[in-house]
């Protein structure tokens, strides 16, 4: 029996909604999503736009600053991020001492959250002078992290940033800057590393940034908010479904490649077992940035001239779901990290990076966020209620 007492509440009658399906928690500018329709847009701009027209720090000045820089201030804003990349030597080297073996997104949660503690003048919430500088400093270091986490973890010498280059550019030369990749493999994947950053830079309140909203509520700061959005992050059902797609599709591939099979186990209930990359708590019909991502994932593997198995596994098990009742009465589709894994594994990533390559993206978004919750004129703590199930009132036995 549940004590219905605390829902009646002065402030109003409390709504049992688990995983908050249909409660809106704040307002917001930031991002617009239509799941029926499948509309992605930030700040109003379709998706499709600027995943092919825009650069990913154009779209970062615009989830933060609400509108498309000017070509001064987009000037403006590289300078600052370059300004504010030098990631302090204390915390390089708390990165450096996390085993190669351990998982990247816990580093790079400890590097989110050790920025407050290494830039002890900039972590106030309440001075908009240090937020910006916070700001900057989270869309520079980070990648430079999230670089030094994937050289060490794959035995390699960092390599410095080459502050001369784009930040998508420097990004690249900083985790494969010693390969002899050519001009145009080169620019393939500035294109494939732009784009991708792009659609995941922002997606409303998804568990992430809600996260980041909650954290933000207490009056925490922005390192510590993203810290634990990045720790939100990286469970399978969120960012870390597009590692658990890669190991979905080497799983199928190991035990004979029969995809039939697999989405046999899938619509066993007893087996617990979920197409992963599949279904979205908002699209009901296509997620828009998995058509842009299919899009790209061909051009990749074209261009490797590889006869990837696991790509071709994918677009069987995708072919087969759509034509099936389990998942069309359901309204599952692919979602944003069906395809994802299998283009950075095309650019080289173990698949344990694949959700900090999301985490980077994201940035933007949870910084986003955050900001404008903070700009609200009265703020309310985040602080759901629950519906007790517990035992009634009973008296401690003592020792006697
Ligand atoms: N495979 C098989 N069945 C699924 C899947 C799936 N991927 N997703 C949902 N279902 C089924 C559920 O079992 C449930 O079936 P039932 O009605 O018979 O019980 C029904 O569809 C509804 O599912 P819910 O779990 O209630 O949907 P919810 O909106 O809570 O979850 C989520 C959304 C977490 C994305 C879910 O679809 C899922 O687990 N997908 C796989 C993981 C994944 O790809 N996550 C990435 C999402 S995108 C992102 O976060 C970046």
């Amino acid at each position: 029996s549940i004590d219905i007492k605390p829902l009646l509440s002065e402030t109003g009658l409390t709504t049992f909604d688990p995983g908050f399906g249909n409660t809106a928690s704040c307002r917001s500018d930031i991002t617009y999503i239509d799941g029926d329709a499948g509309i992605l847009r930030y700040r109003g701009y379709p998706i499709e736009q600027l995943a092919t027209q825009s650069s990913f720090v154009e779209v970062c000045y615009l989830l933060i600053h609400g509108e498309l820089p000017t070509s001064d201030q987009l000037a403006a804003f590289n300078d600052e991020l370059r300004r504010h990349s030098a990631v302090p030597s204390g915390l390089r080297l708390l990165v450096d001492t996390c085993p190669g073996s351990g998982h990247p997104m816990a580093s790079l949660s400890i590097a989110a959250s050790g920025l407050a503690a290494f830039h002890t003048d900039n972590a106030d919430p309440e001075d908009p002078d240090q937020v910006e500088t916070a700001t900057a400093q989270l869309i520079a270091q980070l990648p430079k992290v999230a670089a030094r986490l994937y050289r060490n973890s794959t035995g390699k010498e960092s390599i410095s940033s080459d502050l001369s280059l784009g930040y998508v550019e420097n990004f690249l030369h900083m985790l494969f800057g010693d390969e002899d990749f050519d001009q145009e493999t080169k620019e393939l994947y500035a294109r494939a590393m732009n784009l991708l950053l792009i659609l995941h830079a922002d997606h409303e309140l998804n568990c992430s940034t809600a996260t980041v909203r909650v954290v933000g509520s207490s009056g925490a700061n922005l390192f510590a908010s993203v810290s634990a959005g990045i720790n939100a992050l990286s469970g399978p059902l969120h960012g870390g479904a597009n590692q658990a797609v890669l190991e979905m599709l080497t799983e199928i591939e190991r035990d004979g490649g029969d995809v039939d099979r697999f989405i046999a186990k899938v619509k066993d209930k007893s087996s617990e077992t979920r197409l992963m990359g599949f279904g979205h708590r908002v699209y009901k019909n296509f997620d828009p940035r998995s058509k842009e991502i299919k899009k790209l994932a061909t051009q990749i593997l074209e261009r490797h001239g590889r006869d990837d198995k696991l790509f071709e596994l994918a677009l069987k098990l995708e072919e087969i779901a759509l034509n099936d009742p389990y998942f069309v009465d359901r309204k599952l589709y692919p979602n944003v990290d069906f395809y994802t894994g299998l283009i950075y594994r095309a650019l080289g990533f173990p698949s344990n990076m694949f959700t900090v390559l999301f985490a980077i993206g994201r940035l933007p978004g949870w910084i986003a966020h955050w900001r404008e919750q903070h700009a609200e004129s009265n703020p309310r703590i985040a602080r759901p209620r629950q519906l007790y199930t517990g035992p009634a009132k009973r008296d401690y036995p003592g020792h006697g």
